[in-house]
C-alpha cells in the first residue's frame, strides 16, 4: 500500500570563515592539543564573525541546501529551525530566515532541544508533512555556541563551535516496501531529571540575562553511550533493520570517544562512521546537516544508501532517524 513519506530533495550548510585551533586555545586557558585531542578528538572549530547571527548562519545554509536541491524558496511552505542560541528571545530566528528567502506563506518555527535538535527537527517536520498539512519543508540546524560559552573555562570552551546545515524534505508518495526512499523512523526520548547536568544558567525568566554553559562532563560522558543506543535499537526493532544494513551512520560530533562508542556497540564498522568533529567541534543542533552536507558533496552518502542519524545533548533529550536517501 502506497504511503507519503518526506523525501531528502537537498543538504546544504555553512561554516563562519574564522578558524579557532587548539594551538588558540592554549593563549586563552589551560589547555593543550593533546588533552583536547585525546579526549574528545576536536582539533579546530569556526566561530562566528563580529555581526554574524545564527540567522545568518542558517539563512546561508537554507540557500545552500535550496540549490542543492535544484528548488526555489517558493517551493518551501515549513521552515523547523532547531537551535539553543536564538538571534533574539523572540521572535523564533526561523521568521527571519523565512522573511530573508521571500517566504510568505506557511510556517516557520523554532525548535529547542539543544543538541539532539536536528533530530526533533526532522521529526516533527516529518510527522506534518506526512500528515498532508505541509508540503515542502527546509530542516535546518544553526547556532552560534561560541555566544554562550564562558570562555574561562577550559572544561567546556574546548568542545564546541559555530555552524549550521539544512535539509529540503519533500512529502512524496513511496511504494510503501523496505525500500521506500525518505524519512523511514525517528525515535524521540527526554529525561528531565537530567537538565542540571548541562545547561546554561540564565534566561528570560530566571536572570533576565543570557548565560553560560555548564556541564557536568563526566556525567554526559556516563550518560551518552547507552542512550544513544538504547533509542537506535528502538528504530532498528521498529523497522527490521540492524547495525548490518545502514550504509551511513551520521552521529551528532559531540566528542570522537562517544562517536565510535556508540558504534562499536552497535557494531557499526569504522568505515560507515561519517566524523567531522575534529574539524567542527561540537556545533550542537547544526552538527549532522553539516556532517550531511560534507558526505554527500564528496559522494559517500548517495541515493538509495541507509543512513542513520542519532544525537543526544542537554535535558537530556535524545533520539534517532533511519533515512533512506
Ligand atoms: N585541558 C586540560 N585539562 C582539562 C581541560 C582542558 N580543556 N578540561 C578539564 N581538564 C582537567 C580537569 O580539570 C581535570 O583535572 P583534575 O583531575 O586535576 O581535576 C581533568 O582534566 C579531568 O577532567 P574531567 O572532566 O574528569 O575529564 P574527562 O576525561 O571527563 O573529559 C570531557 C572531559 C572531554 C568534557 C568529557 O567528560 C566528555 O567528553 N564529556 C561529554 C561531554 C560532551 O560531549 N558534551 C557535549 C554536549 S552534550 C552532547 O552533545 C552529547
Amino acid at each position: 500500500m502506497s504511503v507519503l513519506r518526506s523525501i531528502v530533495r537537498g543538504v546544504g550548510s555553512y561554516l563562519p570563515a574564522h578558524i579557532m585551533t587548539n594551538a588558540d586555545l592554549t593563549k586563552k586557558v589551560a589547555t593543550t592539543d593533546d588533552w583536547i585531542v585525546q579526549r574528545t578528538g576536536i582539533r579546530e572549530r569556526r566561530i562566528a564573525a563580529t555581526g554574524e547571527m545564527t540567522s545568518d548562519l542558517g539563512l546561508a545554509a537554507a540557500k545552500a541546501a535550496l540549490a542543492n536541491a535544484g528548488m526555489g524558496a517558493d517551493a518551501i511552505d515549513l521552515i523547523v529551525l532547531a537551535t539553543s542560541t536564538p538571534d533574539q528571545t523572540f521572535p523564533a530566528t526561523a521568521v527571519t530566515i523565512q522573511a530573508e528567502l521571500g517566504i510568505t506563506r506557511g510556517a516557520a518555527f523554532d525548535m529547542q532541544a539543544v543538541c539532539s535538535g536536528f533530530v526533533f527537527a526532522l521529526a516533527t517536520a516529518d510527522q506534518f508533512l506526512r500528515s498532508g498539512d505541509f508540503r515542502c519543508a527546509l530542516v535546518i540546524g544553526a547556532e552560534t555556541f561560541s555566544r554562550i560559552i564562558d570562555w574561562n573555562d577550559r572544561g567546556t570552551c574546548v568542545l564546541f563551535g559555530d555552524g549550521a546545515g539544512a535539509v529540503v524534505l519533500e512529502a512524496a508518495t513511496q511504494p510503501g516496501t523496505r525500500e521506500d526512499r525518505g524519512v523511514l523512523i525517528t525515535r524521540l526520548r527526554s529525561d528531565g531529571r537530567h537538565r542540571a547536568k548541562l545547561y546554561v544558567d540564565g534566561g528570560p525568566s530566571s536572570t533576565g540575562t543570557v548565560g553560560h554553559l555548564r556541564m557536568e562532563g563526566r556525567e554526559v560522558f556516563r550518560h551518552a553511550v547507552g542512550m544513544i543506543t538504547d533509542v537506535i535499537e528502538d528504530a532498528f526493532a521498529a523497522t527490521g533493520y540492524n547495525a548490518g544494513d545502514i550504509d551511513w551512520f551520521v552521529p551528532h560530533q559531540a566528542n570522537r570517544r562517544i562517536i565510535l562508542g556508540s558504534a562499536h556497540k552497535l557494531g557499526i564498522a569504522d568505515d560507515k562512521i561519517v566524523v567531522t568533529v575534529d574539524r567542527h567541534g561540537n556545533t550542537s543542533a547544526a552538527s549532522i546537516p553539516l556532517a550531511l552536507a560534507e558526505a554527500t558533496s564528496d559522494g559517500r552518502i548517495k541515493p538509495g544508501n541507509l543512513v542513520l542519524l542519532e544525537a543526544m545533548g542537554g535535558g537530556f533529550t535524545w533520539g534517532s532517524a533511519l533515512v533512506r536517501w
